[in-house]
């Protein structure tokens, strides 16, 4: 029995690997191993012999199979030891450059007129892209005949032969969200619709997809002098300098009187600079709302009466930010997007500047 746990204790111990650890397994304590097949010769000797050598079997097949759990146990160590040398991970390196998006010229300007508009009581409303043509036209006053309704480069949906419902466009400016919101809320009010708008032209002022943003206030008493210092406060707080406004003649068949808004400049050196200089540009269209217009969005033109007026953002995000060319808004250019886009942290607002 020494000899025996002479023998297996020790080459359990030197045990190169689980393989060699579980054939010595089979070779002492197994069913045919050396100590199971010495249990069995315990039947011939005597009761006395017996009482000797039962115990001390006993004893030694304990103490081969805490040796093979303890050798087991190492080499299981040791095993993770060998692969934690080889799968580390550095995490104190420094991280791979991820770009990160900006907020694109129009998005930042929409929120910047939004902060102006809503210090003055205004709040925004929004219409469908895809409007009927009586939004888009009848109700702000364009009969069918009217030269405006093909001015406008209008894009139809498609109709199947035998579809009768009306047509329908994608609108060709904000202004059928004024009849939308008197539909829906009525008079007195005040509201920005700022959005999409679609005409079939291209060239670099334009583009098939822009952007406008409508104002529309009614009350009892609201004149074209409220038109105009609201024009004249908003655009002093974009520009973030006193700008002069002039206000020119002109005909909208959905406002009456109409005016066209051109805001006070220089042209030097190719650069336009808005608040300064005795030139003029012209940024948007203006009046109050025609009598037919009111009625149209079930408003009270006897009771009622407000201004109306019609912006292009990308034209204004143009002047303030100087970018040259419209078509580029729309290129999804990455060099251009980092050069003109804004951090997600630059949230316009009128304490924080715009
Ligand atoms: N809807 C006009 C356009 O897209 C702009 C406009 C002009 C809107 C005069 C108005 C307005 O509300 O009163 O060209």
């Amino acid at each position: 029995m020494d000899e025996l746990r002479d023998k297996y204790i020790d080459a359990i111990a030197n045990a190169s690997d689980e393989a060699a650890l579980e054939a010595l397994r089979v070779q002492a304590v197994g069913k045919k191993g050396e100590v199971s097949l010495k249990m069995r010769e315990l039947g011939k000797m005597t009761p006395e012999e017996r009482q000797v050598a039962g115990p001390a079997l006993n004893a030694l097949k304990t103490e081969i199979n805490a040796a093979l759990a303890a050798r087991k146990a190492s080499l299981a160590d040791a095993a993770l030891e060998e692969r934690l040398k080889t799968e580390w991970l550095d995490v104190t390196l420094p991280s791979r450059g991820r770009r990160i998006g900006t907020i694109h010229p129009v998005s930042q300007v929409t929120e910047e007129v939004t902060a102006i508009f809503a210090d003055m009581g205004f709040s925004v409303a929004e219409g469908p892209q895809i409007d009927s043509d009586w939004y888009n036209f009848d109700a702000l006053n364009i009969p069918g005949h009217h030269p405006a309704r093909a001015e406008m480069d209008t894009f139809y949906m498609h109709r199947a032969e035998g579809d009768n419902r009306p047509p329908h466009v994608l609108r060709t400016h904000t202004s059928p969200v004024q009849i939308r919101h008197m539909e829906k809320h009525g008079a007195p009010c005040r509201i920005i619709a700022p959005g999409r708008v679609y005409r079939a032209d291209y060239d670099q002022t334009h583009t098939p997809m822009f952007h406008q943003v409508e104002g529309l206030a009614l009350d009892r008493d609201i004149s074209m002098a409220n038109l105009k210092w609201v024009l004249e406060a908003f655009f002093s707080a974009f520009f973030g300098t006193s700008v002069k406004t002039r206000f020119r003649a002109s005909h909208f068949p959905f406002v009456e009187p109409g005016a066209e808004v051109d805001i006070q400049c220089s042209f030097e050196g190719g650069t336009v600079k808005v608040g300064e200089g005795d030139d003029w540009l012209e940024v948007l269209g203006s009046g109050m709302v025609h009598p037919s217009v009111l009625r149209a969005g079930g408003v009270d033109p006897d009771t009622y009466q407000g201004f109306a007026f019609g912006m292009g953002i990308d034209r204004i995000a143009m002047l303030k930010y100087g970018i040259p060319d419209l078509r580029a808004f729309f290129e999804s250019d990455l060099r251009w997007l980092k050069h003109y886009g804004f951090s997600a942290l630059e949230v316009p607002t009128l304490h924080g500047g715009l």
